[in-house]
């Protein structure tokens, strides 16, 4: 019997958010981030507040995952060593944001391969701009242990949803890899 399951991700091109997504009843499950979506995501791209990245599937215009990414400023008290790295108090860091799959094919791995698409990325960025870390925070608790196990780390004891992976670390992790 097919794996109903798997999902083949090579089909799948990420690129700039092409168009508006038109009307969406539900994308990602979560509210805010589905009316984000719908509403704004294309505007903001255009306007330059932030890239909007999407996966597409070859031969169709309809997104299915999308993030976004922004240079951040971010404050925390006393901050200290991260992996060995260093932070001042505010830092400079790639934030992602708006990581989302549509609930149709979630849990396939598209989550991932997104994730690991906006960290190819920082590395990229790396290369022509310094910045210590690519952060994020974790819409929900049990995302901490999501990101947990794809490099991020909690840096901030006032809001543990708040996770970072030193750009150092994933400059070492691109160079082993290759
Ligand atoms: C979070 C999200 C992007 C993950 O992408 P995905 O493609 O569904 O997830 P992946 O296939 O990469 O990873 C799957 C693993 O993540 C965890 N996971 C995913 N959804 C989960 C859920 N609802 N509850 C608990 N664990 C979950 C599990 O460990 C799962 O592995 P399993 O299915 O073998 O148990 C996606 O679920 C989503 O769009 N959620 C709604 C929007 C959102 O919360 N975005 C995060 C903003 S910070």
């Amino acid at each position: 019997m097919a794996d109903e399951a798997a999902l083949d991700l090579s089909k799948f091109k990420i690129e700039p958010i092409r168009a508006k997504p038109g009307r969406l009843t539900q994308f990602c499950g979560y509210p805010e981030i589905d009316h984000w979506i719908e509403r704004e995501a294309y505007n903001q791209h255009c306007k330059g507040f932030r890239r909007v990245y999407c996966a597409y599937e070859e031969g169709s215009e309809q997104l299915v995952a999308l993030y976004s990414l922004l240079m951040e400023v971010v404050t925390v008290r006393r901050p200290k060593p991260i992996a060995g790295v260093r932070l001042t108090d505010p830092f400079p860091a790639l934030g992602i944001g708006y990581l989302a799959v549509s609930t149709s094919i979630q849990r396939k791995g598209l989550g991932s391969l997104m994730l690991a698409d906006a960290l190819t990325r920082a590395v990229a960025l790396a290369d022509v701009v310094a910045f210590p870390a690519v952060k994020l925070r974790a819409a929900e608790p049990w995302l901490v242990e999501y990101y947990g196990q794809r490099s991020f780390l909690q840096y901030d004891s006032t809001d543990e949803q708040r996770m970072l992976v030193p750009t150092r670390t994933l400059i070492e992790a691109a160079r082993d890899a290759v």
